[in-house]
């Protein structure tokens, strides 16, 4: 399975391709987790990608490539992907093309999590993260059983940097001016499919599941 998933900031594609990965037993690749980590480990990318992420705004299309090739020469790959935030722009999605076609692979399937503005507001700037696992919580709609600590392994949770009103309005608005010219990419290929992302979580999964089965 060769799975890309769209969508804007909220939509649950970290959410969805964490869920599949396990079950399917998948590499799951958020450009943006490689891109905290290394910001987290002060490399040089994680350097320039900081301050560049804090503002709402997109990673330059050449660090992003340089990037995903790295991630791609990884041999875990062989067994398929689940990638989540790569493509954002029309380069980028160009990149991908040619990354999988050094490697004589293909895409199955491009799932457009399609959101409102006012539910991904709601979530992302109620969202705190387990600083250890990763895990998901929300303020209101899923609070930890002890306030700013993690149910399942104690890790402290934290507000991402760019999860305020601010930052996510601004990037909504820099997802939106890109979001078009990836559709239409897509859509010529015949392997794109929209799902409905406000609905429940276990529910979009359902119906990924079922698209999944159909490749
Ligand atoms: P990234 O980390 O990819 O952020 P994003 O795209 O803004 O997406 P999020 O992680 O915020 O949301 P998500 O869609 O994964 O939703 P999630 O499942 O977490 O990128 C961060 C930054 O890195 C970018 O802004 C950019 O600067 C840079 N970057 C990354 N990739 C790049 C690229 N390719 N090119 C250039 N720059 C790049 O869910 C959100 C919340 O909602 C969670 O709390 C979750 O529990 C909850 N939730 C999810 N689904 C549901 C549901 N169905 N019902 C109720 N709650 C739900």
């Amino acid at each position: 399975m060769h799975l890309v998933l769209l969508g804007p900031p909220g939509a649950g594609k970290g959410t969805q391709a964490k869920r599949l990965a396990e079950k399917l037993d998948l590499p799951h690749i958020s450009t943006g987790d490689i891109l905290r980590n290394n910001v987290k480990l002060g490399t040089e990318l994680g350097k320039q990608a900081k301050g560049i992420m804090e503002k709402g705004l997109l990673v330059p299309d050449d660090l992003m490539a340089k990037m995903l090739d790295e991630r791609f020469s990884n041999p875990d790959i062989k067994k398929g992907f689940i990638l989540d935030g790569y493509p954002r722009t029309l380069p980028q999605a160009d990149c991908l093309d040619r990354i999988l076609k050094d490697k004589g692979l293909n895409l199955d399937l491009v799932i457009y999590l399609d959101s409102s503005d006012e539910v991904i507001i709601k979530r992302l700037t109620g969202r705190l993260v387990c600083s250890k696992c990763g895990a998901n919580y929300h303020v209101t709609n899923m609070p930890p059983k002890v306030q700013g600590v993690c149910d399942s392994c104690q890790g402290s949770l934290y507000q991402r940097s760019d999860d305020n009103e601010t930052t996510v309005r601004k990037r909504l608005e820099v997802y939106k001016q890109q979001v078009s010219s990836l559709i239409e990419h897509y859509k010529n290929s015949g392997k794109l499919h929209t799902l409905n992302a406000d609905l429940g979580a276990q529910i979009v999964l359902e119906q990924i599941i079922e698209l999944s089965a159909k490749v």
